[in-house]
């Protein structure tokens, strides 16, 4: 399972790079406004930071809703850096768009997906990732992890290469439950990847031997 970390913070992407464990970084709209980066240079500069830091797939989310426009950000995207994959919504000229680079060997994210139907549309265009937001359903009281396991069950009936990115993980049990029901690639916040650390037993059971340790010397 690759781990993916869900935000444009430099300082969190460098920690969870120095964990050892992290497979790449997505990144949206509203993550680079968090960060305080505006204006189309500053945007772009910031993508090529983020792959300077990371070895993997850093995903760049276009803003245009057309086809045309989709086409236009998501090449310009996509030569900032190898590792940029293209975000496209999961809208009827995102579709569009994902085909059109999927047939031009350009990596695709399609984002904002909520239901098994969706996620069917975007592996037929062939997007290389499937967002499912699994938090934001849980938010409205619809079982966020039942999406992932259907679309798990429709993309291995079909040999589907598209690969499931479990999105919008709130905690370290959504990355738990998306482990054991096979999601490919899972992003959320630094603190779902550093909350699997933590069991008191580990830190009294370290406790313990150091002392016993000091004891003895
Ligand atoms: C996915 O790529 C999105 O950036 C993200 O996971 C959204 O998560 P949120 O629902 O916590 O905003």
């Amino acid at each position: 399972m690759k781990f993916f970390i869900d935000t444009a913070n430099l300082d969190q992407i460098k920690e969870a790079q120095d964990l050892g464990v992290l497979d790449g970084v997505t990144t949206n709209p509203s993550l680079m406004a968090k960060e305080g980066i505006k204006g189309k240079n500053n945007i772009l500069k910031h993508y090529v930071d983020i792959c300077n830091i990371v070895d993997g797939d850093v995903s760049a989310e276009v803003i245009a809703t057309d086809f045309e426009g989709m086409v236009k950000e998501g090449e310009e995207l996509s030569e900032l850096h190898n590792q940029i994959v293209v975000k496209v919504p999961m809208i009827k000229e995102g579709v569009k768009a994902i085909k059109y680079f999927s047939d031009r060997g350009i990596r695709t994210n399609c984002t904002l997906v909520f239901s098994a139907g969706q996620a069917l549309l975007a592996a037929k265009a062939g997007a290389t990732y499937v967002s499912p937001f699994i938090g934001r359903l849980d938010d409205i009281s619809t079982d966020g992890l039942e999406l992932i396991s259907d679309i798990r069950l429709i993309y291995d009936n079909y040999d589907f290469d598209t690969q499931i990115l479990a999105a919008s993980v709130r905690h370290t049990m959504h990355v738990i439950h998306c482990a054991k029901i096979g999601a490919d690639v899972m992003t959320g916040p630094l603190s779902s990847i550093e909350g699997l650390l933590k069991h008191p037993l580990t830190d009294s059971g370290l406790k313990q031997f150091l002392e016993d340790y000091k004891k003895g010397n």
